[in-house]
C-alpha cells in the first residue's frame, strides 16, 4: 500500500485546514439558525417508514474515498432536518423529551474541539472541575446538600442505575462486590410503586437481584405510593428473613407526573435502615420552583436522587446526573485502580471520575450542562419550568371544557385525557375496549398530523393520551388549539372504527 511522506508534514485526510474548518463551520451554523427560525412551520414528524428513511439515506457500502467537508455537512443537514422527528417543535409533547437548548449545540461543538477525557483529572483538569461544579449546581437547584457527591451520566436510566449500585453496596450486609449477590443465601428486596419506570427491572436484572426481588407497592387514587402497604411489605420481608435493601420513590412518574409522599418514605427508610433512592429524572427539576410541593422539598432527605438534565433542564441529549448524599458511597461502589493509570495526585487529591461510576473514558457532556446553567441561571429555570406547568394546567382546563373529552390527571407538566364520543357509555367492558382502540388510533393520527406529538399512558386499564410539556417553545395558543384537533380527529377515527368495532 502506498504510504505518505511522514517526514515533516503528515497529510492526514481527517485534518482539514483552519480555513476549511472556518468556512464549513460558518455555513453549518447558518443552516442550523435557519432551521431553528422555521421550526414552528415544519411538521413535527413526517411519520416515514424505515424503508422510506433508508431510501433517503442511501444503502451503499462504506465509501472507498472520502467526501469534501462542506458539501458533506450541508447534505447531512438537509437529510437530518427533512427526515427527523423535531422534538424542538412547539407541538412536541411526547414522552419526557425536552426541546434541546440551542446553546447545547454550540457547547457540543466546543466540547468536541477540546475532546477532553473526563475520566481522570490529569486528562481533563478544567473539564473535571466544570463537571464537579455542574453537579454541585444541580444539587443546589433542587435543594440537595451541596456537599453531596455526583456524576454526570448518559441519562435517567443510567443515573438511576448508578444510584442503585451505590445503595446496593452500602446496604448489603456482606461484601457484595467480592461475594456477589448470593453472599449468604438471603434475598435482597427493593420496594417501589407500581408506577415506577422500567429502569428498575433493568437494575434488578442486570445487577443480579432478579426482577422477583422487586416488591411492587400499590398506589392510591392519585397514583402515589401507598405508605401503609410499603410498611406491611417491609415488615413481612423482615419476618421472612429477607433483606429490605432500598425503597425507590418517584419525583414525577413517567405516566402522570405523580410525586410519591417522599417525606413519609424517608421516615420509613430511617426507621428500617434502608437506602432511600428517588427517581427524579423528570420531576426533580421542579424542586427549583419556590412553590414546590412539600414532597419535592423532601428530596433533600434521600440517600440518592437521579436527575436528568436532558429532560427538564432542556440540555440536548445525552445528560443524566446521579446525586448521592455521601460521596464516599460512589467510591465504595465503583472504585478500582487500573495498573496503567499512574496519575500524579500532587498536594491536593483530585477527583478522578472513573472512580465514581462505570465508565473509564468519559466525554465532556459537562460543558453543555455547565454552559446552560450559566446561560439560564436559577431565575431562568424557575420561569421556564413554571411556564411549562402553567401551560399544562391551561391545557387540562381547555380539554375539560369539551363534552367529548374526558380528562384524567394533571401533574407537574403532564396532562392525560381521552376522546369519548357522546353516545358511548363509559365503564362498560365493551365500550371501554372500544375507547382504548379508538384512542390508540387517535394518538397515531394526532402524531401523523404533524401539528402535535403527544404520547400515551395507561391509567387503571384505560388507554389515555398524554401531553408532557418540557418545551420552551410551546405557547398558550398551541395548547388551546389542542381540544379542537382532538375532537376533529376523534370524530374521524370514531366514524372509521364504529361499524367494525361496535357492530351497530
Ligand atoms: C421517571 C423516569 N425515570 C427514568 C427515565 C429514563 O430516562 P432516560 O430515558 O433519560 O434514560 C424516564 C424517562 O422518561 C422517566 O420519566
Amino acid at each position: 500500500m502506498k504510504g505518505t511522506n511522514l517526514t515533516q508534514h503528515r497529510n492526514a485526510p481527517i485534518d482539514i485546514s483552519p480555513e476549511e474548518f472556518r468556512s464549513a463551520g460558518h455555513q453549518l451554523v447558518d443552516r442550523i439558525a435557519e432551521h431553528l427560525s422555521e421550526i414552528r412551520g415544519l411538521p413535527v414528524t413526517r411519520s416515514e417508514s424505515p424503508s422510506q428513511i433508508r431510501k433517503a439515506l442511501g444503502t451503499g457500502s462504506v465509501p472507498a474515498k472520502g467526501s469534501p467537508t462542506n458539501e458533506l455537512l450541508q447534505d447531512t443537514a438537509s437529510l437530518l432536518f427533512d427526515h427527523s422527528l423535531l422534538n424542538g417543535h412547539p407541538g412536541f409533547w411526547g414522552y419526557i423529551n425536552a426541546s434541546g437548548a440551542p446553546m447545547g449545540a454550540l457547547a457540543d461543538l466546543l466540547a468536541a474541539s477540546v475532546n477532553a477525557n473526563v475520566g481522570a483529572y490529569a486528562l481533563s483538569p478544567l473539564a473535571t472541575e466544570m463537571e464537579k461544579q455542574s453537579v454541585q449546581w444541580i444539587a443546589e437547584l433542587i435543594g440537595y446538600p451541596s456537599d453531596s457527591g455526583g456524576i454526570l451520566v448518559s441519562g435517567g436510566n443510567m443515573a438511576n442505575l448508578v444510584c442503585f449500585l451505590a445503595g446496593r453496596k452500602a446496604k448489603t450486609p456482606w461484601e457484595i462486590r467480592t461475594k456477589g449477590i448470593g453472599g449468604d443465601g438471603k434475598t435482597l428486596r427493593v420496594y417501589c410503586s407500581s408506577e415506577t419506570h422500567t429502569w428498575v427491572q433493568k437494575a434488578a436484572d442486570m445487577f443480579g437481584l432478579g426482577t422477583d426481588s422487586i416488591v411492587w407497592i400499590p398506589v392510591d387514587n392519585t397514583l402515589r405510593m401507598d405508605i401503609a402497604a410499603l410498611r406491611r411489605e417491609i415488615e413481612s420481608d423482615k419476618k421472612q428473613g429477607n433483606i429490605p435493601l432500598m425503597v425507590i420513590g418517584a419525583a414525577g412518574t413517567v405516566g402522570t407526573g405523580a410525586v410519591d409522599p417522599l417525606r413519609e418514605i424517608a421516615a420509613v427508610c430511617r426507621e428500617h435502615n434502608i437506602w432511600f433512592h428517588v427517581d427524579g429524572a423528570y420531576g426533580a427539576a421542579a424542586a427549583v420552583m419556590p412553590d414546590a410541593s412539600e414532597d419535592l422539598k423532601a428530596l433533600s432527605l434521600t440517600d440518592s436522587v437521579a436527575v436528568d438534565p436532558h429532560k427538564w433542564f432542556y440540555v440536548p441529549f445525552e445528560a443524566g446526573c446521579a446525586l448521592v448524599r455521601n460521596k464516599q458511597a460512589l467510591l465504595d461502589a465503583f472504585s478500582y485502580h487500573p495498573v496503567y493509570y499512574k496519575f500524579h495526585d500532587g498536594e491536593e487529591p483530585p477527583t478522578n471520575f472513573y472512580e465514581y461510576g462505570p465508565q473509564n473514558s468519559r466525554g465532556f457532556r459537562a460543558l453543555k450542562v455547565w454552559l446552560l446553567l450559566r446561560q439560564i441561571g436559577r431565575e431562568g429555570y424557575i420561569q421556564m419550568i413554571g411556564d411549562d406547568i402553567r401551560l399544562s394546567k391551561e391545557m387540562y382546563r381547555a380539554l375539560q371544557q369539551h363534552p367529548e373529552i374526558q380528562t384524567f390527571t394533571q401533574g407537574l407538566s403532564i396532562t392525560t385525557f381521552r376522546y369519548v364520543p357522546q353516545d358511548v357509555q363509559r365503564g362498560e367492558k365493551t365500550s371501554e375496549e372500544y375507547l382504548n382502540k379508538l384512542n390508540t388510533e387517535l394518538l397515531t393520527r394526532l402524531q401523523a398530523s404533524g401539528k402535535v406529538y403527544p404520547s400515551n399512558s395507561v391509567i387503571n386499564g384505560a388507554f389515555v393520551i398524554r401531553a408532557c410539556i418540557v418545551n420552551f417553545r410551546t405557547t398558550l395558543e398551541d395548547v388551546l388549539a389542542l381540544p379542537e384537533l382532538v375532537v376533529k380527529l376523534g370524530k374521524l377515527v370514531d366514524g372509521d372504527l364504529r361499524e367494525k368495532e361496535l357492530k351497530v
